[in-house]
């Protein structure tokens, strides 16, 4: 029986924390890759001590050579510049896209069967550039934003709620980006509308937050961005595939013609399973929020002409 196998390229503050969280749930052997000696190899070695604390059963090893990371089921893509207070995350575009090709190329030539989860940013323009160079069905290449995104929002409305976070449901759709979606509309506590417990301009306010939500991070760390949600978020959409759990997760996916959107990335309700994206989750959007996500759709198309692909 093969063992689940979970290659993480890039084993920088979000990748070596996907590895974490990756053990410490179980959910499959991981290798950590980096293009830098050592790096990669010593923070293995420590995740590899905490198993007998954590309890966690798997292997796990830091490498700079993508042979060892053959027929993994899943590779995720974290290597990148990450943003230093007052980039944004297209400030990236130029530097990260060569790396996401290289990283896309050595993946699928080790790994053909994988589902490929991209993390780098500007993610949307990333998971497109991963998409054109690793030829995988659109099904097997997800962009990691929906989750995170999601995972403020809700986090937000919690502390205002004063409730469970994992009893606040939430949706953020678009572009991974200060215009990024959260729906307002949808969100609910317990199945109760958060319209119906919060003042509008409380919401208003947390949906601001929402979508400067990593920005808000990078201000305080000055020296680079969040990792401990993203590298957890990442690896929630991991598991899914593992598991065949069918999940319903926000994720950067390609739609051809889902929302009316073709040839695009873009952050929308997805089921997860063993085969990626299996099944786009579409659902009729007020006026508003068509606008909002045809907003998203013009700065996405900007960056994945930006690309050169
Ligand atoms: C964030 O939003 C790093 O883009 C990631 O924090």
């Amino acid at each position: 029986m093969k063992r689940p196998k979970v290659t993480i390229i890039g084993a920088g503050n979000v990748g070596a924390t996907a590895a974490h969280w990756a053990l410490s749930r179980n959910i499959a052997d991981v290798v950590l890759l980096d293009v830098m000696e050592g790096i990669p190899q010593g923070k293995a070695l420590d995740l590899l001590q905490a198993g007998p604390v954590d309890g966690f059963n798997r292997r796990v090893i830091g490498s700079n050579d993508y042979r060892d990371s053959v027929d993994s089921d899943v590779v995720i893509i974290t290597a990148g510049l990450a943003r230093k207070p007052g980039m944004s995350r297209d400030d990236l575009l130029a530097k990260n896209v060569e790396i996401v090709k290289s990283c896309a190329e050595q993946a699928v030539k080790y790994s053909p069967n994988c589902v490929l989860i991209v993390v780098t940013n500007p993610i949307d323009a990333m998971v497109y550039t991963a998409f054109k160079i690793s030829g995988l069905p659109r099904q097997r290449v997800i962009g990691m934003a929906g989750v995170l995104d999601s995972a403020r929002y809700r986090a937000f409305l919690a502390e205002a709620l004063g409730v469970a976070p994992r009893d606040v449901n939430a949706l953020v759709m678009g572009i991974h980006g200060d215009n990024m979606l959260p729906l307002v509309r949808l969100a609910n506590v317990g199945g109760v509308p958060v319209a119906d417990l919060l003042d509008a301009d409380t919401i208003a306010e947390i949906v601001k937050r929402t979508q400067h939500g990593g920005a808000e991070i990078v201000n305080h760390l000055k020296t680079g961005s969040a990792f401990y949600t993203p590298g957890l978020a990442a690896i929630e959409m991991a598991e899914a595939v593992l598991t065949d759990a069918k999940r319903v997760l926000p994720c950067a996916a390609w739609l051809e013609g889902e929302f009316g959107i073709s040839g695009c990335f873009l952050g929308v309700p997805v089921v997860v399973g063993s085969a990626g994206v299996e099944r786009i989750i579409e659902f009729p959007l007020t006026k508003e929020e068509r606008a909002a996500l045809a907003e998203s759709e013009t700065i996405v198309r900007d960056q994945m002409r930006a690309t050169g692909l």
